[in-house]
């Protein structure tokens, strides 16, 4: 009787312990399938968060390009590749008309030239002097063109000024500019060349030749500013500037806004 007793008793313990065993296994199973899923739900939390971003970006796009449309431009200019894209657009024309400058100078022509010629000549500044600089004679006279075809080709300054090598910085920029800014205060200066591939850091000479030309009350716009090389620019141009308050906006192309 005992011996049936021990043999049921060790029978149940086995049991009983292969039990747990399964158990055991079938809780690290359970567990590393609740990790997968939360890795796929981790997965899809991300694309659908780049995927809303992405939404949001198209929509803003579609709004700028309707308050661009509302400026009844004869002949319609390029957004986006090379031209600057419709969040610089919108916020160069809103600039001129909130901000009213005097004098402007943008480094790389094309559709921005067109939209801020055209947006001076709606808000009825006559007396502005916008300088268009350009190092390629191809695109200052595509430039031209554009603004020609929009009646606004007498309204800005174009300069062709080939790229040289200024020692100081080892880099390439707009030869013989400076001498033609004598006198010169410069209200809105857009920086959108030279062009970022031809050199590291391309537009930084920007703001250091610049700035003797600057007004006491100025704005600087830099496009691109969603680059890393841009980034570092407006970094040590921040630095070497204090007197500059400096906002980034990460839209589009991303630009950077230096103003004092
Ligand atoms: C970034 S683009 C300037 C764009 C201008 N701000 C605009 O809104 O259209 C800088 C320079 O690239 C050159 N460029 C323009 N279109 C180009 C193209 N399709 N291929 C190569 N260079 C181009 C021009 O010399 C221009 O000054």
């Amino acid at each position: 009787m005992l011996i049936i007793l021990l043999i049921a008793v060790g029978l149940l313990l086995a049991i009983i312990v292969g039990l747990s065993l399964k158990l055991r296994q079938l809780s690290w199973t359970l567990n590393t399938k609740l990790n997968d899923i939360d890795r796929a739900f981790g997965q899809i939390r991300k694309q659908l968060g780049a995927l809303s971003t992405s939404i949001e970006s198209s929509a803003n796009e579609t709004q700028n390009a309707v308050y661009l449309s509302q400026l009844d431009l004869t002949m319609p200019v390029f957004m986006g590749g090379w031209s600057i894209d419709t969040f610089l657009g919108k916020f160069l024309v809103q600039h001129v008309v909130e901000s009213r400058p005097k004098t402007i100078l943008e480094l790389g022509s094309g559709s921005s030239t067109v939209l801020i010629a055209r947006a001076l000549e709606i808000v009825g500044i006559h007396d502005c002097t916008h300088i268009a600089v350009d190092h390629e004679p191809k695109y200052l006279g595509i430039s031209r063109e554009y603004a020609r075809l929009n009646g606004l080709e007498d309204r800005v300054t174009w300069l062709e000024c080939p790229l040289r090598h200024y020692d100081e910085f080892d880099k390439l920029w707009y030869g013989g500019l400076l001498d033609r800014l004598e006198g010169k205060k410069i209200d809105l200066l857009a920086i959108d060349g030279p062009p970022g591939p031809i050199q590291r850091h391309s537009r930084y000479p920007a703001l250091p030749l610049l700035k003797r030309f600057l007004a006491e009350h100025c704005t600087v716009i830099l496009d691109d500013a969603g680059r890393d090389e841009e980034q570092e620019i407006v970094q040590r141009w921040g630095n070497e500037n204090p007197e500059f308050k400096v906002d980034l906006w990460p839209n589009g192309h991303g630009i950077a806004m230096l103003t004092r």
